[in-house]
């Protein structure tokens, strides 16, 4: 796992923006995509390189992590509807290449299975971007989710419905379960690029980053891949105990090799 540490947010999401365009220019057609505020300088970033530097994402194939149930894809808040403001209609991803759960599904396990299938057809994802939740979440994977875990049905925790409020209004109309890809399914990934900023965000890191692989702090998960790359603000590198290796690796990156 390679940790880079930038000044602050936007510096932060450039550099994942860097590392989505390189690999893109390098061939890479099936994207991962998050939703949630992490990403969203990302996209931005992304949005701007197709408009001045010629990015394109027409042949690319994107694949959410997650929907939430009881949402359609036309909600303002859905995670189907994110994307589509901020890479269908700020770039050309083809919405034909989109792919997620859909949130209304009459049956979400097969709805599970379906998307499971689709991924396997059309995948693996070649880069897969993450955020992370204050409680370790990937995807909507909580704590306890099972390491080795497919899609599924999950049940967001009252914690996460709460910092999702800021998204929906109130609590109470953020959805209580959604359709999310699981630990396993993400690992699957050839490249994962974990973004996060903020604070509030420095206590999940250091748990996924330094402590124990566990279903306790699912983003531990990625200690176990073996391309992943996380990309941090100052602030949500606080409370990393390693910080100045991390920083001594990035100065003394040897020539050519890559993030
Ligand atoms: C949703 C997703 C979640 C978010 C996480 C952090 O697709 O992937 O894991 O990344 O809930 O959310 P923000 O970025 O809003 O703090």
């Amino acid at each position: 796992m390679e940790v880079l540490i930038r000044p602050d947010a936007d510096d932060a999401a450039r550099t994942v923006a860097g590392i989505v365009h390189r690999a893109l220019a390098e061939g890479v057609t099936t994207l991962g995509l998050a939703t949630g505020s992490s990403p969203l300088g990302v996209y931005r970033d992304l949005a701007r390189r197709h408009r001045h530097e010629s990015l394109s994402f027409a042949d690319v194939h994107a694949f959410l992590l997650a929907e939430y149930l009881g949402l359609p894809p036309t909600h303002p808040r859905s995670c189907a509807q994110v994307i589509r403001r901020e890479l269908v209609g700020s770039a050309d991803l083809d919405p034909a290449r989109l792919h997620l759960p859909s949130g209304t599904a009459a049956d979400p396990a097969a709805e599970a299975r379906r998307f499971e299938h689709c991924l396997t057809e059309a995948g693996p994802v070649g880069l897969q971007i993450l955020g992370i939740g204050v409680n370790g979440h990937i995807g909507f994977n909580e704590p306890g989710s099972s390491l080795a875990s497919r899609t599924r049905l999950k049940t967001l925790t009252d914690d996460t419905r709460r910092d999702n409020a800021r998204f929906f209004g109130s609590v109470d109309d953020v959805p209580r379960h959604v359709i999310t890809q699981g630990l396993a399914t993400i690992g699957e990934a050839s490249h994962l690029v974990l973004i996060a900023t903020g604070p509030h965000k420095a206590r999940a890191v250091a748990a996924a980053v330094e402590g124990p692989v566990t279903a306790a702090c699912p983003a531990s998960v990625l200690q176990l891949h073996g391309h992943a790359t996380v990309v941090v603000d100052e602030l949500a590198a606080s409370q990393l105990e390693q910080q100045a290796y991390y920083r001594c690796i990035a100065r003394h990156k040897p020539a050519g090799q890559r993030y």
